[in-house]
């Protein structure tokens, strides 16, 4: 990786939902450490965020953190404005905030269903509409679904659906974005070792399996690589689908999943 004065975002504003943890603080650390000035959005973990922001700074990076819980566009909306007033353009929106869900088709309620897709899905649609409207020509959009938009798992049906629904959402905006020369894609992840697989990763064994497998060998069994990714693994992901060198991919998943099948 080149420095933060020559790396492939030397230049460039990126906004991160979901910034303060996980997949979307591996990736706000990537961009930033390849050049990019960084605003991290989170919904409640003030001191992770901005612990990371002063990591980055240390660093020699730029960086913010702000509130926004993407479950309001308004605040969606305020995190992206204060992006453009603090660095002056907007180049990338990595959007990673997310929550899971596992729920029997009897349990599911209409406020399960609205939590579940007001933050995963409808929360990225609003997050692209603030972000396009401050984007120039070569500007860069990456979403994030899950390898659960494909895959079937028990009681999996409303985070699995809410992700599949951002998959059409990236190949449907494409169109529309492609005419102003702005890319969109989406990331789909597989296991990735975060506070979010750590509190689930255990549901997405069958249920019959669950006390008699531990989930080490459950991993080893249906992973080519038979492991968690790091989410520094997956940032590198967004970091090429924000980048010059994916100027030729728009409306397309790409899947990291170290080969689960
Ligand atoms: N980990 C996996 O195995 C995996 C696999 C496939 C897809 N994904 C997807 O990858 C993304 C990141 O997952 P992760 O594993 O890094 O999750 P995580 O460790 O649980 O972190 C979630 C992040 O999203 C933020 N967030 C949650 N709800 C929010 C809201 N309403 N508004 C703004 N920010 C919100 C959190 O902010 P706070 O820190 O402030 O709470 C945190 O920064 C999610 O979209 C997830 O669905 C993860």
């Amino acid at each position: 990786m080149a420095g933060v004065d020559g790396g492939r975002f030397a230049g460039k504003v990126a906004v991160v939902t979901g910034g303060s943890r996980g997949i979307g603080a591996a990736v706000a650390a990537r961009l930033a450490a390849e050049g990019a000035a960084v605003a991290i959005g989170y919904r409640s973990k003030q001191q992770e965020a901005d612990a990371l922001v002063a990591a980055l700074a240390a660093d020699g990076g730029r960086a913010l953190a702000l509130r926004a819980d993407v479950a309001d566009p308004e605040q969606t909306r305020a995190l992206i404005e204060r992006a453009v007033s603090e660095f002056g353009r907007l180049d990338v929106l990595a959007s990673c905030a997310g929550i899971e869900h596992f729920g029997a088709l009897e349990d599911i309620t209409p406020a399960d269903f609205d939590r579940v897709f007001t933050v995963n899905t409808r929360g990225q649609l609003f997050a692209v509409q603030h972000a396009a409207a401050h984007m120039r020509e070569g500007g860069r959009i990456v979403l994030t679904s899950s390898v659960s938009a494909s895959r079937a798992v028990f009681h999996h049906t409303l985070y699995a659906s809410a992700k599949a629904a951002v998959e059409s959402m990236v190949l449907n905006l494409s169109a529309e974005l492609g005419r102003r020369g702005i890319t969109i894609n989406a990331i789909a992840p597989g296991g990735t070792a975060t506070d979010m697989a750590a509190e689930n990763a255990a549901g997405y064994q069958h249920p019959q399996l669950r006390d008699s497998m531990p989930l080490s060998q459950w991993l080893s069994v249906h992973g080519a690589l038979g492991r968690l990714a790091q989410p520094e693994e997956i940032a590198a992901g967004y970091a090429f689908l924000a980048s010059d060198d994916a100027s030729y991919m728009t409306g397309r998943t790409l899947r990291m999943d170290g080969g689960f099948f």
